[in-house]
């Protein structure tokens, strides 16, 4: 199971006061040297945390894999496709949303999101579609050729009781499962914390875990190194 440490939230801190730390250069290097197999990061349009400056560092310095979370808007796909990351994350993208609220609509938005997958993967960038854990959203992601799908895991993790938890745990299961069978690879994320992530840790078909929030509130408190480390070993 891989670890890909979302580090916006360095940048969010940065952000507060409009300076230059703490920089998530900074941060993804000592998250690499803690054990994170990858770095992921959300260029927001509205550039809320991270900058474009922090994107293309990043592509110079990011040693393991380079993951860019973004919409699919023209944009933000030229940016990617001049930056080319390892692999991009199309989600979909609110204005006044907190964090990314769910899946992509991957039926509805079939014909642009098919066409920003072409775009991409001519440029040698994986794609990844981040969906609910929907049956049809998995089939139609596999129809339209993406390489991934980033199952989401917010219902899962903010579950109010054990048996909700239980049920969306058993959907994101079958939808690994899904994924799998249509030539899907499969990763998963959103909301996962230190007390959640081992049941989603051990499913099968899923090789990574993308984490952000959770890692960057720990690290604040007992340092970047150790808070991923600990996730490492969690999810091991
Ligand atoms: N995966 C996706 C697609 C996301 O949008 C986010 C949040 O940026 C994450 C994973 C990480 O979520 P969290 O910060 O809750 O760990």
């Amino acid at each position: 199971m891989r670890l890909g440490v979302n580090i916006d939230h360095i940048a969010t801190i940065r952000q507060a006061r409009g300076g230059a730390e703490p920089d998530p250069v900074t941060a993804a290097a000592l998250a690499e040297l803690a054990g994170a197999d990858g770095i992921v990061c959300h260029l927001r349009e509205d550039r809320r945390h991270i900058q474009d400056r922090d994107l293309e560092i990043l592509r110079k310095t990011v040693q393991t894999h380079l993951n860019l979370e973004m919409a699919a808007v023209e944009e933000i796909v030229d940016i990617a496709i001049k930056v080319k990351p390892d692999m991009v994350t199309l989600v979909p993208e609110k204005r006044q949303e907190l964090t990314t609220e769910g899946g992509l609509d991957v039926i509805a938005n079939s014909q642009r999101l098919s066409e920003v997958i072409s775009k991409l993967s001519n440029c040698n960038i994986a794609v990844s579609l981040f969906v609910d854990a929907e049956i049809n959203q998995v089939k139609e992601a596999a129809k339209i050729k993406a390489h991934f799908i980033e199952i989401h895991t917010g219902a899962y993790a903010d579950a109010i009781d054990e048996e909700t938890a239980d049920i969306e745990l058993g959907n994101i299961a079958s939808m690994a499962a899904a994924g799998h069978k249509l030539g899907l690879r499969v990763s998963a994320g959103h909301g996962l914390k230190y007390h959640n992530v081992r049941k989603i840790a051990a499913l099968d078909y899923i090789e990574e875990l993308n984490i952000g929030h959770s890692i960057i509130a720990r690290a604040a408190l007992v340092g970047m190194e150790r808070a991923v480390s600990d996730m490492k070993r969690l999810i091991g």
